[in-house]
């Protein structure tokens, strides 16, 4: 069914609100998304009638308790295609890529060795791996972005030609330049010069906004965010091969993640709990049930076929104005609906101050992606992502903003 954005709409209570006098147009998804009722409904009913705490428990609160908290594995596990063994919960997408770096990346590569990584990277998805890199002696390698903001799969396939790559991390759709990746394509790549190779994906972008398969992308381990997906803050999870859980070991130790403790030690319990250490986000977890239900229900191929219908008329919006240039591809069948772009001659803050004023929430700077920032010479660009209860009528603010920015700020401007 197509996606009705009038009826969501009042699903989002944050969306009924006016900021400075005017009407509330929320085009910062990527950063962050709304929340639903139905989940804020299911936070609170676990706050107001099961709480407790989960899995030593034996009264029925907290078996309601642990339903909920373990509901969310199995939830999650079947929106993006992959065994709830598999699916270990985080804070957020960052601890997930730290996760996959503290448990096996710094236990088992070394001088010799080397990671691929590429330009494009959030920080989340680069830095645990560089800090790895540092203290362990492994080389890391960068696939580089090409003009049209595409991963230069050539010289991808040069960097791991010699074998040495045992671990790849890239981004599924890059927060930036909203890019879709070809996994299946790296991945094979990766696995071609080194059968044994680990393939590691920041799925943050993708989930909330494309049908994901983990197993169809042929990938070992997915990090992914539940706030991005109308979830609540404070959960994420890193979805991974059961077997590579199996050879990893655990960032946090202390309770809940043992089978026996000694004066001198411990021993693990099963992945995926054995990374989950003390009291887990059992609110969040029922919160993100609810999520990927809603998604299941507006269906992942709908909401796709929005962005990229809406998406489409913002890109034609921006190539007919005036001074403005989009950063990534350009056509929606290559890329996100999180839309990077500069206005000549206006700082991206000042872009966003204006939109501000007419209740237009933007996001300028440099998105967690420094090193790109640089590959594309400037500092910061406005960011505008859209998602299912973003319409043409919330364009129409954005594009007069942007128009009066150019008039207010812009110095030798062509109109
Ligand atoms: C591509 C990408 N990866 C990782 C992250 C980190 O997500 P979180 O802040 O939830 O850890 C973000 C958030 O902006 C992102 O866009």
């Amino acid at each position: 069914m197509p996606i009705d954005v009038a009826a969501i709409r009042t699903e989002f209570p944050t969306l009924a609100r006016e900021v400075r006098g005017e009407r509330l147009v929320y085009l910062d998804s990527a950063a962050t998304s709304q929340t639903p009722e139905a989940v804020l409904a299911a936070m609170e009913r676990y706050y107001r009638t099961s709480r407790s705490n989960v899995h030593r428990g034996v009264y029925l609160l907290a078996e309601e308790a642990t339903d909920a908290y373990e509901g969310a594995r199995t939830a999650l596990a079947r929106l993006v295609g992959a065994d709830p063994r598999g699916v270990v919960f985080t804070k957020n997408a960052t601890e997930a890529c730290n996760l996959i770096a503290y448990g096996y990346v710094r236990r088992t590569l070394g001088p010799g060795d080397a990671l691929l990584c590429t330009v494009m990277e959030h920080h989340a998805n680069m830095v645990p791996f560089v800090h790895a890199a540092n203290d362990r002696g492994f080389e890391v390698r960068y696939v580089p972005v090409t003009e049209d903001g595409h991963l230069d799969l050539a010289e991808a396939a040069r960097l791991v030609a010699d074998g040495r790559v045992r671990f790849a991390a890239f981004t599924h759709v890059s927060n930036t330049l909203g890019t879709i990746n070809d996994v299946p394509g790296l991945a094979a790549l990766v696995r071609d010069a080194n059968p044994d190779a680990v393939v590691h994906v920041d799925g943050t972008q993708a989930v909330p906004h494309l049908p994901v398969d983990v197993a169809a992308l042929g990938v070992d381990s997915y990090a992914l965010t539940g706030h991005k997906m109308f979830g609540p803050t404070g959960i994420g999870a890193l979805v991974a091969d059961p077997a590579l859980l199996e050879r990893m070991e655990p960032m946090l130790t202390g309770g809940e993640m043992i089978r026996d403790v000694t004066l001198t030690g411990a021993t693990w319990n099963d992945v995926p709990h054995r990374f989950e250490a003390g009291t887990p986000m059992i609110a969040e977890a029922a919160g993100l049930t609810a999520a990927v239900a809603f998604l299941e229900e507006l269906g992942p191929d709908a909401v796709r076929a929005h962005e990229v219908e809406l998406g489409a008329t913002f890109l034609a919006a921006l190539a007919d104005a005036d001074g403005i240039t989009v950063h990534g591809p350009t056509t929606m069948a290559e890329r996100g609906a999180a839309i990077s772009f500069s206005v000549d001659g206006v700082h991206p803050h000042d872009v966003g101050a204006m939109l501000d004023a007419r209740g237009v929430c933007v996001r300028v700077g440099h998105h967690c992606c420094k090193p790109l920032m640089r590959e594309l010479g400037i500092n910061a660009t406005v960011r505008a992502s859209l998602h299912v209860y973003n319409d043409a009528d919330d364009l129409e603010p954005l594009l007069d903003g942007l128009a009066a920015a150019r008039a207010m700020f812009a110095v030798g401007r062509s109109a």
